[in-house]
């Protein structure tokens, strides 16, 4: 096994959102911050980042954030935005403040609309958010869509294709699977990440989604358990079915 990363105590908890490194060395100062449960001596020692870390370190008696390196799977609720630039609430004021103020910071893997729900993923692992949404790599995206008409007849076979091209698109999206459910209710299975795909894909069959879920990434489905705007932070199996 490689051995692990190693940081300087204070770069660390600064890092994750705890405070300044004269903070930090204030709070370690005064046995706010524990190491085994004896008081930290220096704060500028390099100490491992191994998987228990978080156990042995606390802050006021509680565990530590998670390390870097982190993956959240959120249940994204309607009404929150993953992008900078459009108003309103964005999902990362759904984590907690401290997380918020991580560096590095979280970023969703993929996006999902203002107005779509489901299974969203969060990270600060630059290498892990490539993997997820490299096209080279074709993690599959399970949504189930509501929708405003009966659906076509054939929309499944367009979709499953491979040639139908999205307004303004100069390539064909890649085949995709539909399975109806109902009339005005279907799960469509998509491997790109092309900007509002699946409600431009209905459009495309002359149709309208009227509401939108993501259920699945990879392996991965949304649990039932997560309620709208929960999260978990997951472990290495966890991450593990996403790519299995
Ligand atoms: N496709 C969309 O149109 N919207 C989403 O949020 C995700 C995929």
């Amino acid at each position: 096994m490689s051995k692990p990363q190693t940081m300087r105590l204070d770069k660390l908890l600064a890092n994750l959102g705890y405070g300044s490194r004269r903070e930090i060395s204030m709070l370690a100062n005064s046995g706010r911050f524990l190491l085994d449960g004896a008081r930290i001596a220096h704060v500028d020692e390099r100490i491992a980042l191994t998987p228990d870390l978080p156990e042995r370190l606390t802050f006021y008696g509680e565990e530590l954030d998670p390390l870097p390196g982190c993956v959240v799977m959120m249940h994204k609720p309607l009404g929150v935005t993953c992008s900078h630039k459009e108003a309103g609430e964005r999902v990362y004021a759904l984590l907690p403040d401290r997380w918020q103020r991580r560096d590095p910071a979280f970023s969703t893997v993929g996006r999902l609309d203002k107005d779509t729900s489901g299974l969203l993923l969060l990270t600060d692992d630059g290498a892990f958010l490539h993997n997820v949404i490299s096209p080279k790599r074709n993690i599959a995206k399970k949504y189930r869509a509501t929708l405003d008409r009966p659906l076509r007849e054939d929309a499944a076979a367009l979709f499953a294709a491979g040639t139908m091209m999205l307004e303004g698109e100069k390539t064909p999206l890649l085949p995709a699977v539909l399975d109806v459910i109902s009339e005005r209710e279907a799960l469509l299975t998509i491997t790109e990440g092309r900007y509002h795909q699946v409600r431009r894909m209905f459009a495309a069959v002359g149709n309208h989604v009227v509401a939108l879920h993501r259920e699945k990434i990879g392996g991965l489905e949304l649990p039932d358990h997560l309620e709208p705007g929960e999260f978990m932070v997951m472990n290495e199996d966890e991450k593990a079915v996403i790519f299995g």
